[in-house]
């Protein structure tokens, strides 16, 4: 059960504009897939869009569309961004697909026969932004504690499910799988919540009608997020392919921002006990991206468009800084400038300019052919050793989601070969007949290191990895296996190199104060 990997990101609110957020958990989601893929594994990448919902049903009245109209005409700003940012999801799901609706029916049959959904009659508030049932003691002065907004007083008769018989089941379960839910702080706000007792969820509304009909009583929709969960089921075809999901699930990761945790730590896992399904291997909440120390807002107008900085900077660098610069499990601080500083020092400089020098020299000294190895000296030895211990250990890091540390262990593998580079001095061997052997050792020794980085920092920055391969005068990065191809030495002597392009080219320092 569960062969293929599977990872998920939340589905998006289809009426909000992907943002520098949004993106992240997409980005990160990315990351693990392109790495797993590479370790030769069958992966499955969801994301999508959840489309139903009374937010979506206002803005679409707003506009004076159908709300199917309204959100067709939208969709494409997810899938648009995605594009740009190289994004390698194997399907795209969105809640109005009647693959969608056919799971969301049987689903909840299921636990209705199985007596975990009855009809109850719900009172209290209800936040329409964030689509979320709301106790008066979790408001914050009369408005939504996550938004701020005015919430509205709701009066319904719902189907409820049977939260509150799953408590004790839930709590053993993480107590029972420490590495459940990540990372341990927010394990532990799940576990302190349970523990101040799980109320039955109301998981219908009859208020309005844009959502999937309960297939029992045809009055009331599914509540939002009782549909939405599902759209991790039903991209695997449950009910339809039982071999592919058995193949599937459970999911190796849900990934998500720290808000929605409770949903996906709480609520879903209870939902796959009653449907007597595995639970997800790892549910993981990440940080909250700030700009320039806000919270991002449309009334701020301080939304930051991935679409703006690509332009500037690439995709590539867009990617490598959101990886990089932030911890993924905490909070952290969207600024250009430490963008541009990390675009110029650690990309242009430490990356591009190596692997400019080393192919200018290969073009230079041997004719842009791959020289022979010869017999690895000290020098050579501590490089190999820094490269291999570098790539068991980044590896490592990006499997357990901390892209920053695996990044930053990968840099200080290009540190070392820079050095290496500046101390063997090819330049001064070049002018020395008599040490023709050590210039190709050497410039052998520095072009399969490049061969190593760029399998390395492939799931980050596949262009960039792609082009440096392309140089290299290698073919098809996507499909070699590691860790096999991380094996020193593997570049053929013989090989053609190009130069190419640079990079990462340097951007002007007075940009910086911008
Ligand atoms: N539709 C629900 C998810 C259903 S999953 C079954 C939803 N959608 S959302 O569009 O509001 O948010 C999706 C994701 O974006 C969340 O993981 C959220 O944490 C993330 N982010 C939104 N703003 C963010 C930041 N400013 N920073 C980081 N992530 C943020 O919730």
């Amino acid at each position: 059960m569960g062969e293929v990997f599977y990872i998920t990101t939340p589905i998006y609110y289809v009426n909000d504009v992907p943002h520098i957020g949004t993106a992240y958990t997409t980005l990160a989601a990315d990351v693990v897939a392109r790495f797993m893929r590479q370790q030769g594994r069958e992966v499955f990448f969801l994301t999508g869009v959840d489309e139903h919902g009374q937010k979506v049903a206002q803005a679409a009245a707003e506009k004076g569309e159908s709300p199917q109209a309204w959100v067709d005409s939208i969709v494409s700003h997810f899938t648009d961004v995605w594009e740009l940012l190289n994004i390698s999801n194997d399907d795209f799901i969105r809640t109005t697909e009647p693959r969608h609706a056919r799971v969301a029916g049987l689903f909840i049959d299921k636990l209705k026969e199985k007596g975990d959904v009855y009809l109850g009659s719900y009172e209290g508030w209800y936040c329409i932004h964030d689509e979320a049932f709301l106790l008066s003691s979790q408001l914050v002065e009369g408005a939504c504690p996550e938004c701020n907004r005015p919430v509205d007083w709701v009066k319904e008769e719902n189907y409820f499910f049977k939260l509150s018989s799953y408590q004790d089941r839930l709590l053993a379960y993480i107590e029972e799988h420490p590495d459940f839910i990540q990372p341990e702080s927010r394990r532990n706000e799940v576990v302190s919540f349970i523990n101040t007792g799980l109320a039955d969820q109301s998981i219908s509304r009859t208020s309005f009608t844009w959502g999937i009909p309960c297939p029992f009583d045809e009055r009331h929709v599914m509540y939002v997020w009782f549909d939405a969960l599902l759209n991790y089921l039903s991209a695997i075809d449950y009910g339809a392919d039982d071999a592919r999901f058995e193949r599937t699930w459970p999911a190796d990761w849900h990934l998500m921002g720290k808000e929605i945790l409770r949903f996906h730590a709480v609520i879903w896992p209870a939902m796959l006990m009653a449907a007597d399904l595995p639970l997800p291997r790892h549910v993981f909440a990440h940080g909250w991206l700030t700009v320039e120390g806000k919270k991002m807002s449309k009334s701020l107008g301080n939304v930051v468009r991935p679409a703006d900085l690509v332009e500037e900077f690439g995709v590539d660098a867009y990617r490598y800084y959101f990886m990089r610069e932030f911890s993924f499990g905490v909070d952290g601080n969207f600024s250009r400038r430490t963008m541009l500083r990390r675009y110029n020092a650690e990309l242009a400089n430490d990356l591009g300019n190596l692997e400019s020098r080393v192919l200018t020299m290969a073009g230079k000294y041997r004719d842009h052919v791959v020289p022979q190895p010869g017999v690895p000296g000290g020098e050579e030895s501590t490089l190999i050793d820094k490269a291999t211990s570098t790539g068991l250990s980044a590896a490592g890091k990006l499997e357990q989601l901390a892209f920053n540390d695996a990044l930053a262990e990968i840099w200080e593998l290009v540190h070392a070969v820079n050095r290496y580079v500046d101390f063997s001095a090819p330049w001064a061997l070049a002018k020395d007949e008599a040490r023709s052997a050590d210039l190709d050792r050497v410039l052998y020794n520095s072009l399969e290191a490049l061969r190593q980085i760029a399998l390395m920092i492939f799931p980050y920055m596949p262009a960039t990895a792609e082009k440096m391969w392309d140089h290299l005068g290698q073919q098809d990065i996507e499909s070699v296996a590691l860790p096999a191809a991380l094996e020193w030495g593997l570049l053929s002597p013989g090989t053609e190199t190009s130069r190419g392009e640079a990079l990462f080219p340097r951007k002007m320092e007075a940009a910086e104060d911008n």
